[in-house]
């Protein structure tokens, strides 16, 4: 079974894209019970239509995540007028422990996906606060940014979304690291099918892929909420699948102490293993910025 934590627009979203993938029963749990009671009916509903047979189940009692293999965390707040960025990461760092005790009360062997923002922090505080191996904690983030590089690559050669394989690493934000050199078109590099202007492009539309939408309606759901599921697949079903995720690193690529995208497998352990890439200068430098960044703001809540 797996537990969603947050029954708002990415949580119910997400459950929705799990049943219809098959992989799991799902319990949703929020707050707000009347919320997740409401979803999970409306999903009920819709089952028929679109079928599935798993069960939905929605819920403020924290203690029905019990045996969950997974517990997905969705819950948080957005960044409101007036709320600094640091503001708000207490905030949804505070929500974030309070679940996390409730997991290891509850679910103690479960795999832990964070998704809350700024992930790649909430992740390293979640894995600080559970004490779970490090292979069983990790954030929904990279292969977001991965699936929005896909489709501006796409776009751009008027080609298959399908064809198009990419990777980013890096913080989930503003100093992601779109790896150019890593992305191909059915094994063809993209560079000898771009011109640097194009590559420019995609990179930039990728990097400001999320603000672009919350500019226009205020947050993101089908997008994070698909991959979620994608994720959640990929574990339950110990699928193996190559990604990139937020991890705890532990000297890979020279970083410790810090939760960031890289590529790793993903299956039944949650984190299988990091796959180690060999950047180059520019790409490290690129990436020890994001490392930077990520560890400044987790020294600034203190
Ligand atoms: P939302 O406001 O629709 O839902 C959040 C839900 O969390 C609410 O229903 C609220 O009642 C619940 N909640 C708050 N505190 C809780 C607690 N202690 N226990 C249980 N439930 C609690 O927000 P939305 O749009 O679903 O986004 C949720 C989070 O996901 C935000 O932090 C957002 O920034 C993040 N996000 C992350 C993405 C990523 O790529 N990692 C992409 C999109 C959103």
């Amino acid at each position: 079974m797996i537990s969603i934590i947050g029954a708002g627009k990415v949580g119910s979203t997400a459950a929705f894209n799990i049943l219809r993938l098959r992989t799991s029963d799902v319990t949703l749990i929020d707050i707000d019970g009347n919320l997740a009671k409401g979803e999970a009916l409306d999903l009920m509903q819709a089952a028929p239509a679109v079928e599935f047979d798993g069960k939905i189940k929605g819920t403020d009692d924290f203690s029905q995540m019990e045996d969950s293999e997974l517990v997905i965390v969705t819950a948080g707040q957005a960044r409101q007028l007036g709320m600094s960025r640091i503001d708000l990461m207490s905030k949804n760092a505070k929500i974030v422990k309070s679940i996390v005790q409730e997991v290891v009360k509850y679910a103690p062997d479960s795999k832990l996906m964070l998704v809350t923002n700024p992930v790649d922090i909430m992740t390293y505080i979640a894995y600080k606060e559970s004490g779970f191996q490090r292979n069983c904690v990790f954030g929904m983030g990279n292969i977001l940014d991965t699936w929005r590089f896909r489709s501006y690559i796409a776009m751009e050669l008027g080609v298959s979304r399908e064809d198009v394989r990419a990777l980013v690493i890096g913080e989930h934000g503003d100093s992601m690291v779109p790896l150019v050199e890593f992305s191909s078109v059915s094994g063809i590099p993209i560079a000898s099918l771009l011109s640097k202007e194009q590559i420019d492009r995609v990179v930039n539309l990728t990097v400001s892929s999320g603000s672009d939408v919350i500019k226009l309606k205020g947050s993101t759901t089908y997008a994070p909420a698909a991959v979620i599921a994608i994720m959640a697949d990929a574990i339950v079903r110990g699928r193996n699948r190559v990604m990139g995720v937020s991890t705890v690193l532990q000297g890979e690529y020279g970083f410790s102490d810090v939760s960031i995208g890289v590529p790793v497998v993903l299956g039944r352990n949650g984190v299988e293993k990091i796959l180690e890439l060999e950047l180059t200068p520019k790409t490290k430098e690129r990436l020890e910025k994001s490392v930077a960044t990520i560890k400044e703001a987790l020294k600034e809540m203190g």
